[in-house]
């Protein structure tokens, strides 16, 4: 840390940040610039002065510096961050004084940090984000809800679009059709407005194979990633539990899985590996996962009978009868 004239306290550092412009580069370059950072400057602070100070041809997108509008969306040492609600200082700390700032998916780039975000867009268009409804031209009175149905969609209702779950979601990595954490934010945050009509058809939209929410592994990154702390993993939970209640969910591979891990649980308290597989896609869909039993027998995760019927490949522990109580009177959906 050094003094400046006016007594406060800057540090000297070197920004590494992804350069690359879709009209003229085949491939990206990462370029550095130093400056010094003082302690209150945002990462948004640091962009600008990338821009002023360095290289006026350095673009990023951002409006309101608010943290509302949601075009600040970055990464920065790999992690989903919003460039104007960020301290530089706290991340410099962090990660050693070592900063790199890319694009929020550096395969959408456009310009440096200026990304495509249309497949966002079209998957969030999908599941239809705003309220269906007849609406009466002459309504006699205002449309009441009550202060629980308001809190229940209250969080969802936050989001500010920046798309940082989106690009941190590795389902969505491997799997374009997914449609994402954030749709099914948005999803959910129309279906349970009382105001609304079309709740199951969202709830059709997001059980399809693929695009849907069985494809998600709940890894938590999306949760990890938003900004404005909208969860959408608890999204996707209360999305899996509409679609058994209102008659949406069918028996197949992904409710199967899911169901698999309760049996599992209830027939000897650990969780079965084998027996998910088993349960999920029959025996001879068992086959297909062959190579990665032989792996995971060899880190002992599973043994050579497992899966295999009547032997009993796992202990069961002690109390099961009261674990098995509980899954029963907490267990409000069955296929
Ligand atoms: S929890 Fe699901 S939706 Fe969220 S990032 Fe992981 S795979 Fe994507
Ligand atoms: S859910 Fe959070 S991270 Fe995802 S788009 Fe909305 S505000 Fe951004
Ligand atoms: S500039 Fe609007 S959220 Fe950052």
């Amino acid at each position: 840390m050094s003094e400046n004239i006016a007594g406060a306290t800057t540090r000297k550092v070197t920004i590494k940040a992804f350069r690359f412009n879709a009209e003229t580069d085949y491939l990206p370059t990462y370029k550095h610039y130093t400056m010094e950072v003082g302690k209150d400057e945002l990462i948004l602070d640091l962009m600008n002065r990338i821009k002023w100070e360095h290289d006026g041809s350095f673009s990023y997108r951002r409006s309101c510096r608010h943290g509302i509008c949601g075009a600040c969306a970055i990464k920065v040492n790999g992690k989903a961050t919003l460039a104007c609600k960020q301290n530089a200082i706290e991340l410099l700390d962090l990660f050693d004084n070592e900063i790199t700032l890319e694009p929020s998916s550096t395969k959408r780039a456009i310009k440096d940090m200026i990304i495509d975000k249309s497949d966002f867009w079209e998957k969030h268009e999908a599941v239809k984000p705003y309220v269906v409804t007849d609406v009466d031209p002459r309504p006699e009175g205002e449309s009441k809800q009550s202060v629980a149905e308001f809190n229940n969609f209250l969080d969802s209702d936050l989001c500010i679009q920046c798309g940082a779950c989106h690009y941190s979601c590795p389902a969505l990595e491997v799997n374009d059709a997914f449609l994402g954490p954030a749709a099914f934010a948005a999803a959910y945050r129309f279906t349970v407005d009382p105001r609304d009509e079309a709740g199951k058809e969202r709830l059709q939209t997001t059980f399809e194979s693929a695009a849907g929410v069985w494809d998600c592994v709940k890894c938590f990154e999306c949760a990890d990633a938003c900004p404005k702390d909208i969860n959408p993993i608890e999204k996707i939970g209360k999305l899996h539990n509409m679609q058994f209640e209102q008659g949406i969910a069918v028996s197949n591979v992904a409710t199967r899985h899911a169901e698999g891990f309760l049996r599992g649980i209830k027939k000897t308290g650990f969780l079965d590996e084998a027996d998910i597989v088993t349960y999920s896609e029959g025996y001879l869909g068992m086959y297909k996962h062959v190579g990665t039993a032989m792996k995971m027998m060899k880190s002992g995760k599973i043994h050579w009978h497992s899966g295999i019927p009547f032997i009993k490949s796992i202990p069961e522990i002690k109390n099961l009868s009261e674990l098995q109580k509980l899954i029963e009177i907490s267990q409000t959906n069955k296929l």
